[in-house]
Parts: C-alpha cells; structure tokens; sequence
C-alpha cells in the first residue's frame, strides 16, 4: 500500500529567545513561543522504491535543488535513529501559506511539517511511537532548532527549568494546560520592514554567541525572564508579560551588536514603529506590545479583545507604507 503523509504546521514567534546552542543543536537557553495560525508550511511525504536519487524536493510544485541538499542532509543526519529512511526514496511536496521572504521564519514551519510526516510514516511502517508529538518535535529540532515548538499549537517551551516537569532540551513540550484565557487567540500582526535575505544568518548568530563576552549575563537573565513569564502567562498579568517580552526582543539585538564581530539588523524604521507602538500603549492603555525575531520586522502583540483598535492604530500610522501579516495564536 502507498506510504504518503500530510501534515501542516504554523510558524512561531519566540517570547523568551532561544539564541546560542551546544553539541547536536541543543538551546543553551530555554525558550517559550506562540505558534501562529495563518502562516504554515504543508508538506507531504511520499515513500518510493529506492532509486539512485534518494530525494524529490517540489515547492510550489517546482524542483527546488538548493532545499533539496538542506533535507537530504537533514534526512542522512537522522537516519540512524529512524533507519526506515535507508529503505526509501522520497518525494516531498511543500509549500507555504506566507510569502516566501517576507520575514517569517520558514525553517520553523518546514521542519516541523517534515518532522510530523516523517513520524506519521514510522507509525504507518508499523514501528513503535511512545509520544507522536515529542517524537516530532525532537526531529524537527535536528532540523531547525525553533521549530521543535512549532509542532504544538498555542503555547510552547523548548528547554530544561525546573518549573516545568518533563521539559526537555531535546524536544519542546506544550504549555497550553496552564495558561491563562487572555492568550488564547493572542494576535501577532507582522508589520514587514525588509523582506529581503538577512545578510547575517541566523546560524552564524548562534554561533557568535560562543565568543560573546556577554552571553553567561545574558543566559542568566533569560532564565529569570523565563520564570517570570511563566507565571504572567498564567496569571494573564499583561503589565509583566509585555515588560518582560519586550525586553527580551531587545536583549536579543543587543547580543547581536556586542557580538564580534558586531552585526545590526534592526533597521531605522523598526525603531520608529516600536516608539509607535509604546506611545499608543501609553496614550490609550490599551495592551499592545512588540516583539522581534531575528531581523527588522515587528511583531504586534495584543488581546483578541482590542482587534478593532489596533487594527485601525495598524492602518492609520503603517499600511499604507508597509506589508503587514495578521496572525494569531491558536
Ligand atoms: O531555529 P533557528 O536556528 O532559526 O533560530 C531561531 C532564533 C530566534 O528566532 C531568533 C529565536 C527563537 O527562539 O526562535
């Protein structure tokens, strides 16, 4: 019988960033993220009788060879832990529901898809699963580190804390059980600053994190910042989560510029529309925040409750000058 699996899977946007890594792509911080809803990859993977290409790679129904060397290296990496892969060849059918660069980490969905797929196949051979979604998730960190959270909707934590029971630096566990209602359908609307290729990727900024003067300070407080977002997620205190959110986006780009060498991504625009956004919040009360991922692009945090507000604060000061992605958490 044909062996093909399907899977989907969003994005994430990390609270607490994971930024630095050790040994097999393990996070020298925990990390907590939303997953969004609207921007997703859909993968299927279909098993074939071996030929001499192990892989066929189509996004957007076009043979992409440049992917196809990231996931056929992925594939022989992890082949001893799922040997199944040795038997076959692949043909793999991708595509995103999000522009392709429009700042929106894709490696994140993609993994996390392809590492969904690829445990859904294991079942189907009829090898034992003990936890469908840790399995995946352990896969998709091989491939992308973030993207180990996005295998869980809603809310995810990647990495060890004591205040978490089975939480993992190899596979990311879902937090959905203990968070407060306020973050349910938590909006992240992206206003794209540059969607043009970061000309220092994220890769080479782990790995600056290795000589970073500054990193044991920086891990120190990231751990601190992760317990005290912790409870603000359960106890839906927006004052905390918002303080606490925002200054780890901005310790994250602070790493970058004392890094050496020192490198910048946020750009002037990212800057004048984070001083947009804190001035609405301080003139209306209302609890919108930002965040930022590794680039210039920002992402609009803020209840379900305030959509017709921000939308009209988003429209206003931005659209008619900047793409902006509406998206949410699940
Ligand atoms: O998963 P990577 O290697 O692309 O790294 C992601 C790093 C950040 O997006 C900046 C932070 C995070 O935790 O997602």
């Amino acid at each position: 019988m044909k062996k093909i699996a399907k899977w989907e899977s969003p994005s994430n946007i990390a609270l607490i960033k994971y930024w630095g890594k050790h040994g097999g792509q393990l996070p020298n911080n925990p990390s907590i993220s939303f997953t969004l809803t609207n921007s997703k990859t859909i993968t299927s993977v279909e098993l074939v009788s071996k030929t001499d290409k192990n892989i066929e790679f189509l996004f957007n129904n076009d043979i992409s060879e440049s992917f196809s060397t990231r996931i056929e290296n992925f594939l022989n990496s992890i082949s001893s832990e799922l040997p199944f892969i040795n038997d076959y060849s692949f043909i793999i059918k991708s595509k995103n529901t999000f522009p392709h660069s429009a700042g929106i980490a894709s490696s994140a969905s993609a993994f996390s898809a392809l590492a969904l797929c690829l445990i859904d196949l294991k079942q189907q051979l009829g090898f034992k699963i003990t936890d469908f979604f840790s399995e995946a998730s352990y896969f998709a960190r091989l491939g992308s580190g973030s993207a180990c959270r996005s295998v869980y909707g809603g809310v995810a934590l990647w990495g060890e804390t004591d205040l978490i029971e089975n939480s993992s630096n190899k596979f990311a566990v879902s937090l959905n059980d203990i968070i407060h209602p306020i973050f349910k359908n938590y909006h992240d609307d992206i206003i794209i600053v540059n969607s043009e290729k970061k000309h220092i990727s994220s890769s080479l900024g782990h790995k600056l994190m290795d000589t970073n003067p500054y990193r044991n300070i920086k891990y120190k407080q990231s751990k601190i910042n992760l317990n005290e977002l912790l409870l603000s997620l359960k106890s839906g205190n927006l004052t905390d989560f918002i303080r606490i959110t925002e200054s780890e986006a901005l310790s994250l780009h602070s790493m970058m510029m004392l890094s050496n060498p020192s490198f910048i991504l946020l750009q002037p625009k990212t800057l004048q529309i984070i001083s947009e956004i804190i001035r609405f919040r301080n003139h209306t009360k209302i609890p919108i925040s930002f965040t930022l991922d590794a680039g210039p692009n920002v992402h609009v945090l803020y209840p379900h409750k305030f959509t017709d507000e921000v939308k009209e604060f988003l429209s206003d000061n931005f659209n008619h000058n900047c793409q902006i992605i509406n998206d949410f958490t699940s």
